[in-house]
């Protein structure tokens, strides 16, 4: 397989490996690849970032072109058509959020709208891709309220035709964000709403939006790399850092994500940061799923005992003796639907649980799995202590979640929520002696 591969295709992938591993750049394209051409991703670009961000916006785009991957892509205008509608003197007005859009505003908007589309669609053919700019066709409309709102149109039905078309003649799909009535009347589209809808009728795989901040930023303008709505959703509405526009934002991916399919995931990154965003597992952006359930057991079925060896295994790369798990007096196990994380708790000293297995598949990770599962145990243990060596790479996330660290030896010892000096020097007694369930190599 990788003998015939073409020439072009092994210097991508070649270049994808100085993101950082080439195992995870293959990993992510030939999951990307497997899907659908046409339901690969819908990449929303706003205004903003057509202007400012163009040219790396379209190399962006190129690669994943030329890497076989054929994304939907979809822009507003908004900040040209401000500057536009300023320099013609007409004034703007926005109701609920939408631009209120008099035939002035069509007047002017409509050759924005146009040039707009044009410029990304040379910027590709400038890097040798071949584009399509959809500027009619798509978005079948109705007015919204022709007294309030003026020409803006409220979509009726979203036709692919157009966008299928392109791409099987393989052309990059460049959609306007214009609707028009059966009978031809052209309306406004607020771009928002039209992503939405686009999404809804493609089902893509992924949905990505290119902005200028990157992500969604937390308190401190850091961008929030994973975000699970099942888990985090009412924890961040309820945040008063959490701002009007981000609020509005969540609110609407939450309203798209829950009509697709679980595994449809959202990210928000942007151009410069697009390809490691989509080809590594820690990814550069916030990413949003629905999430998954993390389900609580006291006791372990055998099919999950057989799939908790199986990704301790494979995520340790070391063998477990067949009788490791009986070994241990249980409390219980957190395990996440899909398998790819666990935590399993066992009876400590003085009724301290002791955290005895802890485990996240790199890609879960990225989707901040790791974090929901951590936060899962933390809702159910108030205390809790466990160890780890001194080399292990997720030591130093350890050592940010405990409250107290002991060295002994090779191993590091941590806990939350004992504050007993007397019972802490038990618990790391106790640590250090405890039965990996590993085969002695
Ligand atoms: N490459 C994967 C994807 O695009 C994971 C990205 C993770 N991104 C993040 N911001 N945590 O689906």
């Amino acid at each position: 397989m990788e003998t015939d591969m073409p020439e072009v295709r092994r210097t991508v992938i070649e270049l994808l490996g100085q993101l950082g591993s080439s195992r995870e750049a293959r990993q992510y394209l030939k999951q990307f690849s497997r899907i659908e051409e046409s339901r690969f991703a819908v990449v929303k670009v706003g205004g903003a970032v057509m202007r400012d961000h163009l040219d790396e916006m379209a190399a962006a785009l190129a690669f994943l072109h030329r890497l076989g991957l054929t994304p939907i892509v979809l822009h507003g205008a908004g900040p040209q058509l401000d500057e536009a509608m300023e320099a013609a003197g007409v004034p703007i007005e926005k109701r609920d959020g939408l631009r209120v859009t008099t035939e002035d505003v069509m007047a002017v908007a409509r050759p924005v709208i146009y040039r707009a589309n044009a410029a990304l669609v040379d910027a590709l053919e400038a890097r040798g891709v071949r584009a399509r700019g959809i500027l009619h066709g798509v978005f079948e409309a109705q007015l919204a309220d022709r007294e309030r709102l003026g020409l803006v149109g409220e979509i009726q039905r979203v036709e692919l035709e157009p966008v299928q078309t392109a791409i099987a003649s393989g052309s990059l799909p460049v959609v306007a964000c214009l609707g028009e009535s059966p009978a031809g009347q052209v309306m406004n589209i607020n771009a928002d709403i039209a992503a939405r809808e686009l999404v809804w009728a493609v089902e893509p795989h992924k949905v990505i939006f290119l902005t200028g901040t990157g992500g969604l930023l937390d308190y401190s303008g850091r961008v929030i790399s994973a975000i699970s709505l099942r888990t985090d959703y009412d924890h961040l509405l309820a945040q008063d850092w959490v701002h009007s526009g981000m609020r509005l934002k969540l609110q609407q991916i939450k309203e798209m994500l829950d009509r697709l399919p679980p595994e449809t995931s959202v990210s928000i990154t942007s151009a410069e940061n697009l390809t490691r965003e989509l080809f590594t597992h820690t990814g550069a952006g916030t990413l949003i799923r629905r999430g998954e359930a993390i389900d609580w057991y006291e006791a372990v079925s055998p099919e999950h005992r057989e799939q908790l060896q199986i990704l301790l295994e494979d995520s340790f790369g070391r063998n477990l003796r067949p009788d490791w798990l009986e070994q241990r007096e249980l409390v219980g196990l957190l395990w996440a639907e899909s398998g790819r994380a666990a935590a399993l708790i066992t009876v400590g000293v003085d009724g301290v649980p002791y955290l005895d297995k802890f485990v996240v598949t790199p890609e879960a990770q990225g989707e901040g799995l790791g974090a929901a599962l951590w936060q899962a145990l933390r809702q159910r243990f108030p205390t809790l202590y466990w160890r780890a060596r001194a080399g292990n790479p997720i030591a130093g996330w350890y050592f940010q979640q405990a409250h107290t660290t002991h060295r002994q030896g090779e191993w590091i010892v941590y806990s939350i929520g004992v504050e007993d000096f007397e019972l802490l020097g038990r618990l790391t007694g106790d640590a250090r002696h405890r039965d990996s369930g590993w085969v002695q190599a």
